[in-house]
């Protein structure tokens, strides 16, 4: 079986990692491949059966994708692929034309597999890319497609709100896939103990990435702009064993990351502190790692108030870091002279997409 898993670009390589060790686990041959036909945010896994045995000594089968689903932490969706094609050319191509050929590849796929006559069916689609085509007509085409090879075995039931089987459509460039998602309509990221949401809040897969990126190793962990708590929850909800800490100016905002702590049933394992990160050692005396998606500038207003920002916040972290730190920003003249004027190094840069923009990521010591 092989299966595609979408996560945020820029962190392929960290949910590869992550799909490995989760599949290891299971004790099955597997091959996984980053950005397959180079789309980014994708990893491909070709995965065999895997077994597990019941309480009656029973061996069974064990979805693969349902464990992916349940386990990982940094993917968004996991989908069982049909089948995936690349089309030349079908960026210029006449919408009519362009759509008659997606129709008839659908039309000659074994969909009756994964849709049983008594369930409802959509079709979910999603398009990057030039073309002349439209995501809406890529729903509405291969939905028909799949409707009329259905009606040869039954009569389909579509429903475009409640579906018991989602087919995802995509057309990232020339090349098309067709696979069922396994995961639904709410994305992995969307973590279900986020009661508080916050307006900037990160994706819990990027914070997940960005706690690797910080190999914390039991040693005492903050998030000196903790917002509505994402990187401190998502931390303590791996195990972590070190003190977390969580800093934030706005006492709305503490409170937000105290009742998702609450409802991610963590609050015991942090420390919420109200407090301005431009303060931090009145705070802590000393730190092992700090992660942090800093202030953006756009979300607080005043632009020209970030390089001052950054600049007293690095200054107060040379005083208490240890180890590591890992942040994520928009804005990277300023936190780039910020880490050079306090001493620190940059051991590792990467740009992550996050909210529709690429972010720049810095590991530093
Ligand atoms: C980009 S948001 C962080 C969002 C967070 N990662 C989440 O997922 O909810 C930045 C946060 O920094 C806070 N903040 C701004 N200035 C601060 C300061 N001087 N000290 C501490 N927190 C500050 C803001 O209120 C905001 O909640």
């Amino acid at each position: 079986m092989r299966l595609l898993l979408t996560t945020s670009k820029g962190i392929e390589d960290l949910a590869r990692a992550e799909l490995e060790s989760l599949l290891s686990n299971l004790g099955i041959l597997f091959r996984v491949e980053e950005k397959p036909l180079g789309v980014e945010g994708r990893v491909l896994a070709e995965v065999d059966k895997a077994f597990y045995t019941d309480e009656k000594g029973r061996k069974r089968e064990l979805s693969v994708s349902a464990y992916l689903n349940e386990r990982s932490r940094l993917l968004h969706r996991v989908i069982v692929e049909i089948a995936s094609e690349r089309f030349e050319g079908i960026g210029e191509e006449d919408p009519e034309r362009a759509l008659k050929r997606l129709e008839e590849f659908v039309s000659g796929l074994p969909v009756e597999r994964y849709v049983k006559t008594s369930e409802s069916f959509a079709v979910r689609s999603f398009r990057k890319g030039e073309h002349r085509i439209t995501s809406i007509d890529i729903s509405k085409t291969v939905g028909k497609a799949i409707f009329e090879r259905l009606e040869h075995f039954g009569t389909p039931r579509v429903n475009l709100d409640h579906p018991a089987v989602i087919f995802r459509a995509e057309l990232v460039g020339d090349v098309f896939f067709l696979g069922i998602d396994t995961t639904g309509d709410s994305s992995l990221h969307k973590r279900p103990w986020r009661v508080y949401d916050h307006p900037a809040h990160l994706k819990a897969s990027i914070a997940n990435a960005l706690i690797e990126l910080a190999k914390p190793d039991g040693g005492s962990f903050i998030d000196p702009f903790c917002g509505s708590g994402t990187i401190p929850i998502e931390l303590a909800l791996r195990g972590y064993g070190g003190r977390i800490i969580g800093l934030e100016k706005y006492r709305k905002h503490l409170r937000g990351a105290e009742m998702n702590a609450l409802s991610a049933g963590v609050l015991e394992r942090i420390e919420f502190i109200l407090g301005d990160a431009t303060r931090l050692s009145e705070y802590v005396d000393s730190v092992d790692f700090a992660v942090s998606n800093l202030p953006y500038g756009l979300k607080i207003g005043r632009k020209s108030a970030i390089p001052r920002l950054y600049m007293d916040f690095f200054s107060e972290l040379a005083k208490v870091l240890e180890k590591r730190g890992v942040f994520i920003t928009t804005d990277k003249r300023a936190i780039e002279k910020a880490i050079e004027e306090n001493g620190f190094d940059t051991k590792h840069h990467r740009l992550i997409g996050h909210g529709g923009l690429m972010v720049h990521t810095y590991v530093i010591e």
